[in-house]
């Protein structure tokens, strides 16, 4: 990885009006976006330990996979802008992608994908995992289970300071993730579990170890194999996001890379982050129909209300999300192959139309995200909201374990160990409990 150039020796300097101290910090540059103050000798010069909570302003680590610009609503992965990788690309070229730097070659690529398929059914002993299950378990909380389960099988790719074992992992990550969820899924509504199928694509397996039963094989809509595979792209990877920081922060202490993932899967479950695709289907049959969409978003803007436009908003983008923008076409794609007409889809559109042009969400930068429109095609697609985050979390699996790799093999990592501003009490003499 290259090393961050000190920018001319450019610093800035920080003065302690207090003792008339100034320290000067280096300023870093990467090779595209903002610059960074390297406050790593600050506490042991100063004193000081900078205050941050929610790293609003915090850069956790240098990275090359992912770059983002919230302003422009641009988003790149290792280069290549997120309009072109759907276009043009498959999840397993960016899979490919995000693991190697590089997109790959024909032979790369065949190559990564028999790497991949030869790698998609599970040790027929996880069957059992299930079991363990409540039928009405959320298919998430048996994703975290499972994912986490997987070192007790793989203990042979658990080694990750060698390199052939983290990345016999990765694959086996990425490959088994589509099959756990369709267990989960099927676990859930009482199906047999469906093995996977080597001669289909990674979308179209997914599918059909999600949709088909023994006694009929599910039909693949092309189209729909497609919107498969472009939502996944879309979710695959994006920077230091709430999930992808867990995955690192875990990953910091050594932790086995199936451990970490199950990590990132706990982290993005939150309304806040990967479950709002989820909240937004749900937040759309609340309102249930336009006429209801100024009374929600008053909601939305009352501060005693903990209502949240869901789908809403960004801690980066502060203009379209572009993911967003090639969902909401994706859309219709999908609803028209399928003969589908959702009126929360109409609904959803009515509803950004209305808030697009509503100051609040104006002058907060609050526009569609990722998970405004995702969840009405997979609702088309047949997906219950439950099965939505299952599918965010399988696709971002990719970026989790390109970024546990790239922080494995950053010479400057060390373990995450954040310190805090402490506001509790000082130290105090003990009461017996006679005496309380
Ligand atoms: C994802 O980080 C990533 O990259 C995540 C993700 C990825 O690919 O990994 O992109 C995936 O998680 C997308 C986000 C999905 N979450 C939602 O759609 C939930 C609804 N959105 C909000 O919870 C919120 O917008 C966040 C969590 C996404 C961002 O929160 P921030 O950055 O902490 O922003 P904030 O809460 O400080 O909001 C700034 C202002 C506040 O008002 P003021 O205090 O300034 O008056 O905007 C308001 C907020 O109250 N606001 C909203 C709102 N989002 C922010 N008000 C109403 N509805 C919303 N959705």
């Amino acid at each position: 990885m290259a090393e961050p150039k000190e920018n001319n020796k450019k610093y800035v300097t920080l003065v302690d009006h207090q003792s008339g101290k100034s320290i000067d910090l280096p300023v870093l540059s990467g090779s595209i976006g903002p610059d960074v103050i390297d406050i790593r000798k600050l506490y042991a010069e100063t004193g000081y330990f900078t205050y941050d909570p929610g790293f609003t302003s915090t850069g956790s680590c240098q990275s090359e996979i992912t770059y983002i610009d919230g302003d422009a609503g641009i988003l790149t992965h290792r280069g290549y802008s997120i309009e072109d990788l759907t276009e043009h690309c498959t999840y397993m070229e960016v899979a490919y992608l995000l693991l190697n730097g590089e997109l790959p070659n024909q032979a790369e690529k065949d190559d990564f994908e028999r790497t991949i398929t030869y790698h998609t059914m599970v040790h027929e002993q996880l069957l059992n995992f299930y079991r363990g299950f409540r039928r009405d378990a959320h298919p998430m909380a048996i994703l975290v289970g499972v994912v986490g389960a997987l070192s007790s099988f793989y203990h042979d790719s658990t080694d990750i300071n060698d390199p052939t074992q983290r990345m016999i992992a990765s694959h086996r990550l990425i490959a088994k993730l589509p099959t756990i969820a369709a267990m989960a899924y099927k676990y859930s509504v009482g199906q047999p579990f469906i093995y996977p199928r080597n001669d289909l694509t990674y979308a179209e397996d997914f599918l059909h170890m999600t949709f088909s039963v023994p006694a009929e094989d599910y039909q693949i809509s092309p189209t729909v194999a497609r919107a498969m595979d472009r939502i996944f792209i879309l979710h695959a990877d994006h920077e230091q996001n709430a999930s992808t920081s867990t995955v690192r922060l875990a990953g910091s202490s050594g932790a086995n890379p199936f451990a970490c993932i199950a990590s990132g899967i706990s982290s993005l479950w939150g309304p806040a982050h990967g479950g709002a695709n989820e909240a937004v289907l749900n937040m759309l049959a609340e309102i249930g129909h336009k006429k209801n969409i100024p009374e929600f978003l008053e909601k939305a803007k009352d501060k005693n209300d903990p209502f949240r436009l869901m789908g809403f908003g960004h801690r980066v983008y502060k203009n379209h999300d572009p993911r967003a923008k090639v969902l909401k076409k994706s859309a219709d794609d999908v609803l028209n192959e399928l003969g589908v007409s959702d009126p929360l889809l109409d609904l959803a559109r009515e509803l950004e139309q209305i808030a697009l042009k509503d100051d609040y969400f104006v002058e907060r930068k609050l526009f569609p995200n990722v998970d405004f429109y995702s969840g009405v095609i997979l609702k088309a697609i047949g997906f219950p909201t439950s099965m939505f985050t299952v599918l965010f979390a399988l696709a971002r699996t990719t970026g989790w374990i390109a970024q546990w790799n790239e922080m494995i093999t950053d010479p400057t990592q060390k373990i995450g160990r954040p310190r805090q501003l402490f506001t509790g009490h000082g130290e105090r003499a003990f009461v017996p409990i006679d005496k309380r």
